[in-house]
């Protein structure tokens, strides 16, 4: 796929990985919108894409709404096709975390991780697909994680949101390959960002020690593995060795990685 000229929208482009996606793509001609909703988060970002950008033409948009709202990131992608024109890629990456242990959540917790991570990635779909379908292009690409693909201690509220986007990207693969749009979903690792700090301040020990038996990868690098599982048109992009195993192996592994980390969090269960 070539990137130049391209208009790339990009929920959660204001931080973490999608700003690292953003930013590459820019360096490789994209044109970006970015939708998020902290404008002085928004800005600043734009400023560092622009920074990044092949050519001083290609246009970067900062535009705010809250993905969670249907009639906001409606209004929000329908103003970045006027400005700039139909999608060519859509990155859903807006998303939220926060660990804890199961009861001691709130309910709100569970009722707002599935309407921002999962709605909010649907209403974005929804409203980027007809101009994609009309033109019989476009590729969407969906942000799921690690914990979409197995259930990981502390994870209750975030995990099946995040299986819940696998069901759609799997869904939709097959509906749209008639309609030219390509579909790709990431299962990015624990990546540096603010997200990965935010979580770090509730996650259970138990959850601590059992994130702690993989790597952390920098936001450029996951950006780098999605833009060339994008030019690859891969549907699974699973980032390094460990994720790749666990895209291809979940429910064959599962047995023994649940046998592993339930030892994890014993004998962190025994420590405290
Ligand atoms: N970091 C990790 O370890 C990791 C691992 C696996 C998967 N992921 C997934 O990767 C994606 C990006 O995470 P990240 O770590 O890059 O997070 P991040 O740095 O916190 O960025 C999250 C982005 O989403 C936006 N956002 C949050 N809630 C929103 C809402 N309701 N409406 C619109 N925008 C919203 C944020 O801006 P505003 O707050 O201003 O709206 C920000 O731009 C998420 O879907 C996350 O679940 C992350």
């Amino acid at each position: 796929m070539k990137f130049e000229r391209q208009h790339a929208i990009i929920t959660g482009g204001s931080s973490g990985i999608g700003k690292a996606t953003a930013q590459l793509l820019a360096s490789k001609g994209c044109q970006i919108s970015l939708i998020a909703r902290t404008q002085g988060k928004l800005e600043a970002a734009k400023a560092e894409i622009e920074a990044a950008r092949a050519s001083p033409n290609q246009r970067v948009l900062a535009i705010s709404a809250d993905v969670s709202e249907r009639m906001q990131i409606e209004a929000a992608i329908k103003s970045a096709i006027d400005q700039i024109g139909p999608p060519d890629l859509l990155i859903t990456s807006a998303g939220i975390a926060r660990p804890g242990y199961f009861q001691q959540l709130p309910i709100e917790v569970f009722e707002r991780t599935m309407a921002v991570n999962y709605f909010g990635s649907l209403y974005s779909i929804r409203a980027a697909l007809p101009v994609m379908e009309e033109r019989q292009q476009g590729h969407l690409v969906l942000v799921s994680s690690g914990a979409g693909l197995i259930g990981i201690y502390g994870y209750s509220a975030y995990s099946p949101t995040k299986f819940a986007l696998r069901g759609l990207a799997e869904s939709l693969r097959g509906e749209l390959k008639p309609s030219g749009v390509g579909v790709s979903i990431v299962y990015p690792p624990d990546t540096d960002t603010p997200q990965l700090e935010a979580e770090n301040k509730t996650k259970p020990l138990e959850t601590k020690a059992i994130a702690g038996t993989a790597k952390t990868w920098s936001a450029q690098g996951v950006a780098r593995e999605i833009v060339r599982g994008i030019e690859k048109q891969s549907f699974a992009i699973a980032p390094g060795l460990e994720m790749t195993l666990l895209e291809r192996l979940h429910s064959l592994i599962a047995p023994g990685l649940n046998w592993y980390f339930d030892r994890i969090a014993a004998k962190v269960d025994r420590v405290k």
